[in-house]
């Protein structure tokens, strides 16, 4: 299993080219399945996730090919209608094709995700929903089985703002018969984007950007020609860095709106910001500032943020406080920070932080994601040497990730 080495204490400085959002493009890709024909995705991430979802699609039968960040999806002769437990197991947003294929051919066999490292993470909402549109859902051995589907219009409220829910159904809803109304829809750009792309189709969407989506159902949609928006998760994490190593980074190929939160928090930690349309240059300070931090659905702090910015917080001047409201046990970066030093206390979804001079590289594991990057953003900072155990998880989550810390002039190293 590949492991990172890095040894810390640098400010890091320079520029990195943002890639294409992950979380936009999966269910971009899931959107190809709805109309046969071949669909253009630019800008798509060459990462382990998106390559996992490339061979579900082709498992239902699409010609997939990645041609560097363009992914030509050809869905034309798409006819299976199963998505098997090896491939969903491994990746959660593998559920994405159960609205399309409902939507196209009636029936589908999806597996349920299962668990994962922070939680239970049920669909619940994504089956209700497909349920009052028509759609005979049953789970038999593991796997959701949808009959006979007709989907039908319906008006559809989510008890918690759910960006996977919201696309789900959005996608569902499009060539339904009739109108369906989404109530406390997901705002993630994520989201609206893909509002965004179907539109360009020729779907018929209202109210994208706000709490309630009405969608009216057409016949048939338009291949997709698209460019998935830049990673604001991404984004973000390298301005966390920069706060972190006290460095300057400018970020390119941005939309800084989309990160806002995150960046209202760095400049409240003490980084100065310089924003452009397209651009922002993070400088953090000589050491952080405490902070309090809540996590909240989009426009508020995110919760794929969570991790990366206690890392900051464990350096800072102080005491920072960091609740996450959205997935509330998802705290497995915390033992290993204090594996380097740190020193924080966790009272159930909310972590007390008390900042500390200096973390002290040690051995750590990393065990989802973004608890990755914590882990190596800490590692930036640390003094003396870290080892980042079980990689993989950055792998499904950053494109190049090494290469552009290095670029910075992170001294960092990959080990097989
Ligand atoms: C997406 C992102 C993930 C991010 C999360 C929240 C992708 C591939 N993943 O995940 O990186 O952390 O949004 O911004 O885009 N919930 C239910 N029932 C459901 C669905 C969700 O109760 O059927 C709850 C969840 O437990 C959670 C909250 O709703 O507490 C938000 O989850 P959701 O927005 O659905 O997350 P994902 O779409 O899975």
């Amino acid at each position: 299993m590949d492991k990172l080495l890095v040894r810390g204490g640098k400010p890091l400085a320079g520029t990195v080219r943002i890639s294409g959002s992950k979380n936009a493009a999966l269910p971009v890709m899931a959107a190809t399945l709805l109309t046969p024909g071949v669909h253009r995705l630019r800008n798509v991430p060459r990462l382990r996730d998106t390559q996992t979802f490339a061979r579900v699609l082709e498992l239902l039968g699409a010609k997939v090919a990645f041609d560097g960040n363009l992914l030509t999806i050809d869905t034309q002769d798409a006819n299976s209608v199963e998505a098997p437990y090896e491939l969903v197991k491994t990746m959660r947003a593998s559920i994405y094709v159960l609205g399309p294929l409902l939507a196209r051919f009636g029936r589908a066999k999806v597996s349920l995700p299962g668990g994962c490292a922070w939680g239970p993470r049920p669909v619940n909402l994504h089956l209700t929903g497909l349920q009052a549109m028509g759609a005979q859902l049953e789970i038999d051995h593991g796997y959701i089985v949808g009959r006979n589907a007709k989907l039908k219009g319906a008006t559809i409220g989510f008890d918690v703002v759910s960006v996977g829910a919201t696309a789900q159904l959005m996608m569902a809803a499009v060539l339904a018969q009739g109108t369906t109304v989404l109530e406390n829809a997901a705002l993630e750009p994520d989201v609206t984007v893909l509002g965004e792309v179907l539109v360009g189709c020729g779907a018929r969407i209202e109210g994208l950007g706000s709490r309630r989506l009405t969608i009216h159902g057409v016949p048939s949609l338009q291949p997709i020609d698209t460019t998935i928006i830049p990673d604001r998760i991404e984004a973000a994490t390298f301005a966390a860095v920069a706060a972190m190593t006290g460095g300057t980074i400018r970020l390119e190929n941005v939309i800084p709106d989309q990160f806002e939160a995150a960046l209202r928090k760095l400049e409240e930690s003490g980084c100065t910001l310089q924003r452009s349309a397209d651009a922002v240059t993070v400088s953090g300070a000589a050491r952080p500032r405490p902070v309090s931090v809540v996590t909240q659905p989009f426009p508020g702090f995110p919760t794929d943020m969570q991790a990366q910015m206690i890392a900051v917080c464990t350096i800072a001047d102080g005491t920072s406080v960091v609740e996450d409201t959205i997935y509330t046990d998802r705290f497995t970066h915390v033992p290993e920070l204090a594996r380097m030093g740190a020193r924080i206390e966790l009272k159930g979804n909310v972590a007390v932080v008390k900042g500390v001079d200096r973390l002290a590289g040690a051995q750590v594991m990393a065990t989802d994601l973004r608890a990755s990057a914590c882990l190596v953003i800490a590692a930036l900072a640390a003094q003396g040497e870290t080892l980042v155990d079980r990689i993989y998880h950055l792998d499904r989550g950053y494109e190049s990730l090494e290469q552009k810390l290095v670029a910075l002039g992170a001294d960092i190293r990959r080990i097989h």
